[in-house]
């Protein structure tokens, strides 16, 4: 297939010696070099991470904030010293702030049910068209409990808000607005300054889902000036299992408790129990230390690279993909928007997605298909699901061709 532009070679680190910090991408796959563009459901370790959780287990594990022993405050020190990174990452001004959870869907999750407490019939959660189910149903099940309503801010053929819409559909019984910073299944970057602005100009909090974000793009939640933000450690090269909801220190304080359990208490009697301070009083029970520790050295190593430059690399490898996916015969691109990450979602005439993708894994290429759990979205564009490719610093234009070649092989067979 006639390749329509040059492949970009100006990254602006040594990619190659990236590639040799993911031990997992240096395999074959049914005897192909493994092509990993499947970054979005979940991106890769570097060994740096590994180390980091294998170095814990092997040397400092313990109870954190509960012994006097030596292993007891290594453990608290490594899992504070995490707490710390995720803070100067996101630029949140203290550590008070920074909550982990089990990832992106419980930080939603903790959000509506200590929100929720508040809510009542009538008042409104706006959210867009564009979410991840986990940005859908836990205020779906908000609603069914409180008698709140859910409003849907609808998007356009490209995949983009109709931001005008939105700031109609803000008042004075919007509790909160609730946008994905990036959408997992069509790429977009979303005007999330714009819709902060205009929540606050009613005083309305906003929640920005930050899980497609944090991994492709500086986030500074004090710029932005969010009052929530939600990210998982799994989708910027740390484990899975942790996560994180940053939360302004005023509005941690006045929301009350998720789970209960220890740690969240400062004292328990069958008469009273006294909250924890914050971030404890949200964290119940032996949080997953490994998880944050691993979390930890994923920071590190995105901020050695830099942001600024992961993100400028990934925006030549997106217009190189875009660029050759729309040269492919019988396809349509989804998810067009002005602003993107690196996220392209296709079909192919006449090939269902799945079968596209297992022809695809036969030659090494790793991709999603299906509905992304984003299921509004495929209904929006009047398809069951799509493939998925996705992108992420350590992939190379080779791969990107390897996917187009494969794709031709897929047609072959299928179309
Ligand atoms: N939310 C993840 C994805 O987009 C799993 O694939």
């Amino acid at each position: 297939m006639a390749n329509p532009r040059p492949a970009p070679d100006n990254a602006p680190f040594d990619v190659a010696a990236v590639r040799a910090d993911f031990p997992v991408l240096d395999q074959t796959v049914h005897d192909c070099p493994l092509a990993f563009l499947d970054n979005a459901a979940s991106a890769q370790r570097p060994r740096q991470v590994i180390d980091a959780i294998s170095h814990y287990y092997r040397h400092d594990h313990a109870n954190v904030h509960r012994g006097v022993h030596t292993l007891s405050h290594r453990a608290t020190d490594a899992y504070e010293g995490a707490r710390e990174k995720v803070r100067a990452f996101l630029n949140a001004q203290s550590t008070r702030e920074i909550v982990f959870t089990r990832g992106t869907t419980e930080a939603i999750n903790l959000l509506a049910s200590s929100l929720g407490q508040s809510i009542a019939e009538g008042d409104e959660i706006l959210i867009t068209h564009m979410e991840h189910h986990s940005n859908i149903v836990p205020w779906q099940l908000l609603c069914e409990r409180t008698g709140a309503v859910l409003r849907v801010v609808p998007i356009d053929q490209a995949g983009e808000l109709l931001v005008d819409d939105m700031l109609n559909m803000l008042n004075e019984r919007t509790r909160l607005v609730g946008v994905v910073h990036v959408s997992n299944a069509l790429g977009t970057i979303n005007p999330v300054e714009t819709i902060i602005k205009a929540a606050h100009d009613r005083e309305i909090p906003v929640l920005l889902d930050g899980a497609q974000a944090t991994a492709h793009m500086a986030v500074d939640v004090q710029a932005l000036g969010c009052e929530f933000y939600a990210l998982s450690g799994h989708k910027m090269c740390g484990p899975t299992g942790i996560g994180v909801l940053y939360g302004r220190e005023d509005w941690l304080q006045k929301l009350p408790p998720y789970q209960g359990g220890g740690e969240m208490i400062l004292s328990v009697s069958f008469a009273d129990t006294v909250y924890n301070k914050l971030p404890y009083k949200f964290e119940a029970g032996t949080p997953h230390i490994a998880g944050a520790i691993g979390l930890g050295a994923a920071i590190d190593y995105l901020t050695t690279l830099g942001m600024d430059n992961i993100a400028a690399w990934e925006s030549q490898l997106l217009d190189y993909l875009t660029a050759r996916l729309a040269a492919v015969d019988g396809i349509q691109l989804i998810g067009t928007a002005a602003e993107k990450a690196g996220v392209q979602s296709f079909n192919i005439d006449g090939i269902h997605p799945h079968d596209l993708g297992t022809v695809l894994d036969h030659k090494g290429v790793a991709i999603r298909t299906g509905h992304h759990c984003a299921m509004p979205v495929m209904e929006f564009f009047g398809v069951a699901g799509t493939a998925r490719a996705s992108l992420a610093f350590y992939n190379t234009p080779a791969e990107i061709d390897q996917l187009i070649d494969a794709l031709a092989v897929a047609q072959e067979i299928l179309a």
